[in-house]
């Protein structure tokens, strides 16, 4: 019969198992959960006295500020967390691999199989597993080998696969009313009976018919298959920008004309200078793996076309910032406005952002950069990796993080927008042009600014996907 869950571990207190295990403690209060990670910095960040959590997000501190120190709690203490849990989140970091076999493509599993072997090593009692992360195909059976390896008696170990669908920025609100909560499990008695488990703890707050049970690997296969088709739907409509731009139509329209058919849908549709996040170029780079070490060359040429139209967009961007300023940009001043990889996260994961200042940079350009969540040290992180060979005193002497979009567009030729934060709309346009160098440039890569109000302050405006006279 199913076990009923009172004690829930998560092992890793990143973006994923933080904010899902908080909102689980939340809408629990009968269950006791700790949330573990080896960081003692992340650790001692998630127990704060004033609540300055590691990750930004809408909504999140008001979360843990209910359930923690009553039912949700933060430790290092790894082991422990174990050991008193009958459900543990394996919720660890997996990176794609930078160097050995599948590098560049293929997901690393280190830190999986370490967390794995960990819980085989320290549990006294049975316990349900659940892999979070997201992770290849068959990761689920890896797991159940080693934990069945080194089980010990009177100790059971059932594997169930739970993806996690939230979206950064929006994660407290998806987590409280997610389209689908996905188990998946073997499909003998025991497994059933830990999916059973499972889907009791979500039913707390998630109407039953929006839990699905599937097959293990299915369950695996759709996440990456999810975060593969939304990705696709972004390069599609990408792909479709660059041709409205050398015709003169109007991507806005097109998106909107498109997704009125119900068989489309209207969400996700935007054009942009590219999507970024952790997991959108991961997950597709490990089903193009997937699909290569299965022996099926055409559909890993097919997925990875995603992955280079993405590219593309962004250096088509980046070359259409140079042609449209005379052909250099050298010494010019360019302000970046935005450097997450989305609005409302201060995540800078694969951002578009990185790309284009790389870029920039590489084209002997000044920056002035500005983001209102982003930490400096994290640009200066990004940047120093994007750019190799260079130390960052000398990237310093070419970009600069500024205090407010304002300051950042003084003495500019040109305002190039990365993220979609709200408040660049709700900019001070004129005071804007009035600091900047003429003619003045804004090239809007998020589709948010009104073009024409800008024009007729005097700006030159290029927006993504629309082919109109600057
Ligand atoms: C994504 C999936 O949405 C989520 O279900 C999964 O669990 C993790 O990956 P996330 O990466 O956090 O979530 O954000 P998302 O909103 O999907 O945006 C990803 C990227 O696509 C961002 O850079 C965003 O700006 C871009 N995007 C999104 C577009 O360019 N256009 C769109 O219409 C939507
Ligand atoms: C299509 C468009 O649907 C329609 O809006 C447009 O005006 C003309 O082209 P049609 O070709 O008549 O219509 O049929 P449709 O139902 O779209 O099917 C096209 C093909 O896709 C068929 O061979 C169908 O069997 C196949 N299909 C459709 C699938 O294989 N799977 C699906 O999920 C849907
Ligand atoms: P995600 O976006 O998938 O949540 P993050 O990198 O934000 O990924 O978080 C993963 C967390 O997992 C990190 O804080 C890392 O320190 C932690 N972690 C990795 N391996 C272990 C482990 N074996 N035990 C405990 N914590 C771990």
């Amino acid at each position: 019969a199913p076990v009923k869950v009172t004690k829930i571990c998560c092992i890793g207190a990143g973006y994923v198992g933080g904010p899902t295990c908080a909102v689980i403690a939340l809408k629990c209060p009968h269950i006791t959960v700790t949330i573990v990670d080896l960081n003692q910095a992340r650790v001692d960040a998630w127990n704060s006295p004033d609540f300055k959590l590691p990750i930004y997000e809408p909504g999140l501190d008001d979360v843990v500020r209910q359930a923690r120190g009553r039912n949700l709690f933060f430790s290092t203490d790894v082991d422990k967390g174990i050991k008193e849990a009958d459900l543990i989140f394996v919720s660890v970091n997996t990176p794609t691999k930078k160097s050995g076999v599948g590098a560049g493509f293929a997901a690393d599993l280190n830190y999986v199989e370490l967390a794995t072997r960990r819980i085989a090593h320290v549990s006294e009692s049975s316990k349900i597993v659940v892999e979070k992360s997201t992770v290849p195909c068959r990761t689920a059976e890896s797991m159940r080998t080693i934990l069945e390896a080194n089980s010990k008696p009177n100790c059971r170990f059932d594997i169930l696969s739970n993806p996690e669908f939230l979206a950064e920025g929006t994660a407290i609100s998806d987590l409280f009313g997610p389209d689908r909560v996905l188990i998946g499990s073997l499909q003998t008695p025991e497994g059933k009976d830990a999916c059973a488990s499972l889907a009791g703890v979500y039913s707390n707050w998630v109407p039953t018919n929006r839990i699905l049970s599937v097959g293990l690997w299915s369950s695996e296969l759709s996440k990456l298959a999810a975060n593969a088709m939304l990705a696709q739907r972004i390069s599609s409509v990408n792909a479709l920008s660059a041709i409205c731009e050398a015709t003169g139509a109007n991507i806005d329209e097109v998106a909107h004309a498109v997704g009125y058919d119900s068989r489309v849908g209207n969400k996700f549709l935007r054009a942009s200078v590219g999507f970024g996040g952790s997991c959108f170029q991961k997950d597709i780079l490990n089903l193009v793996y997937l699909s290569e070490s299965l022996h099926l060359p055409e559909v890993a040429a097919y997925w990875r076309q995603v992955v280079e139209m993405n590219e593309y967009q962004k250096k088509r961007f980046s070359k259409n910032v140079v042609d449209t300023l005379f052909n250099t940009i050298t010494g010019k001043r360019i302000a970046v406005l935005g450097f997450a990889f989305k609005a409302d996260t201060g995540d800078t994961r694969e951002s578009a952002a990185i790309t284009l200042i790389k870029d920039f940079q590489a084209e002997r350009a000044l920056v002035n950069i500005y983001d209102p969540q982003v930490e400096h040290n994290q640009i200066w992180a990004d940047l120093t990796e994007a750019i190799p060979n260079t130390p960052l005193e000398n990237i310093k002497k070419q970009v600069t993080i500024s205090a407010s979009a304002l300051e950042a567009c003084k003495g500019a030729e040109a305002v190039v927008i990365a993220t979609e934060w709200k408040e660049f709309r709700d900019i001070d346009w004129a005071l804007v042009y009035e600091g900047m160098n003429k003619p003045a440039f804004v090239f809007d890569g998020r589709l948010i600014i009104d073009a024409e109000k800008l024009r007729k302050i005097g700006f030159k405006v290029k927006t993504i996907g629309r082919g109109e006279r600057v």
